[in-house]
């Protein structure tokens, strides 16, 4: 039997190369990949060795910096030519998580800036890479405990349902929707988890069960289609979610099914929070309509695991986001506070890039 993790860090940088936990053999494996190229880094984002918004953010930033070490010449102008290659093939993995580009367009932003020689850029985009993954986990920290002080006062502690993985495996660490639970957890608020199978690819029920086992928060696995049943008993006080891109007028896509279940909580009277950082707001778009949803393999709808669920003849349609209008969001926490969707805008001045 596996032992429990104390503490999940599903990116460490060591020895020059980034070790990954391979978040597709969780929960029956836990192991590690190791990766020392860009084209590698890109290959575990596009098939979910790494997943979760911020920790795409984090992975796409050291990818960047393991292909500015992989470029050989010494001539300034040719060095950010060829980042700017490995750029857009980062970018090229996952279409959804607006913290993808942030991260990949603050590292460039740094190679650009830095007067000195190609290895004094090159040493700077270590640095920052390394800086947004421990930003990162301070700022899932904060909205972890940002987001206790708004959660509902009953005298009773508190059930709250989460979909899909928002926890420390989707982060540098601790977790966005996790965070919060898992503050609320150790401020004694919490009696349990609802944890959403999350079909097609089950991260709930892979991921977020897993994470509560280690740190021993009490989790019920229900499939995707409970979830309503769940509020109309009234077993649920609170839903917590992460988001892949929140655009400027709060409308937040995150993975798919978020959209029913906003609706079905507003239907119940159950608040509805969207947990991220900052870096997950993507300012330069106005509404929901216009983030791009990735859409995957038909083979992740017709198939569970090895087995075809449905006859020969039948078409598919596979999204992997949804977008939730920001009508049916209570509040979105973030690292400084949480606001209604419609007031985002405060935020701009403090966003980085
Ligand atoms: O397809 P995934 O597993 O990368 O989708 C992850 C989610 O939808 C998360 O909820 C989101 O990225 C927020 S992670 C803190």
């Amino acid at each position: 039997m596996m032992s429990k993790i104390t503490e999940v860090n599903p990116i460490i940088w060591q020895n020059d190369r980034v070790l990954l936990i391979d978040q597709t053999c969780l929960p029956g494996n836990y192991q590690t990949v190791e990766i020392s190229r860009s084209e590698e880094m890109a290959r575990a984002i596009k098939t979910m060795i790494v997943r979760g918004a911020p920790a795409i953010g984090v992975s796409a930033a050291y990818g960047m910096y393991l292909g500015a070490k992989e470029i050989q010449t010494s001539d300034k102008n040719e060095f950010l030519k060829e980042l700017e290659a490995v750029a857009v093939m980062l970018r090229a993995t996952r279409p959804t998580a607006v913290n993808l580009f942030w991260a990949i367009e603050r590292m460039l932003k740094v190679a650009n800036q830095i007067s000195g020689s190609v290895e004094e850029i090159k040493i700077a985009l270590l640095e920052t890479a390394k800086k947004i993954q421990a930003e990162d986990l301070e700022t899932c920290q904060a909205i972890g405990d940002r987001g206790v002080d708004v959660l509902p006062n009953t005298p009773e502690k508190l059930n709250i349902l989460t979909h899909c993985n928002a926890g420390a495996l989707a982060t540098a660490g601790y977790g966005t929707a996790l965070g919060v639970i898992r503050s609320a957890w150790r401020a004694g608020r919490l009696a349990k988890v609802y944890a959403d199978e999350t079909r097609p690819r089950l991260q709930g029920a892979k991921l977020t069960t897993w994470e509560c086992v280690q740190e021993g928060i009490p989790v019920t696995l229900i499939s995707d289609n409970m979830a309503a049943h769940c509020m109309q008993q009234g077993f649920i006080h609170a839903v917590i979610v992460g988001a892949d891109r929140i655009a400027a007028n709060g409308d937040s896509a995150n993975k798919i099914g978020t959209y029913g279940l906003a609706i079905v909580a507003k239907a119940h009277h159950v608040p509805f929070f969207v947990a991220a950082p900052l870096s997950t707001i993507d300012f330069k778009i106005s509404d929901g309509s216009q983030i791009p949803i990735e859409e995957r393999d038909a083979k992740e709808v017709y198939q569970v695991g090895e087995t075809r669920i449905c006859p020969e003849g039948v078409e598919f349609y596979n999204p992997a986001f949804d977008v939730t209008p920001a009508e049916l969001i209570a509040g979105i926490i973030t690292e400084y506070d949480t606001v209604a969707p419609g007031d985002l805008a405060k935020f701009r001045v403090q966003q980085l890039v």
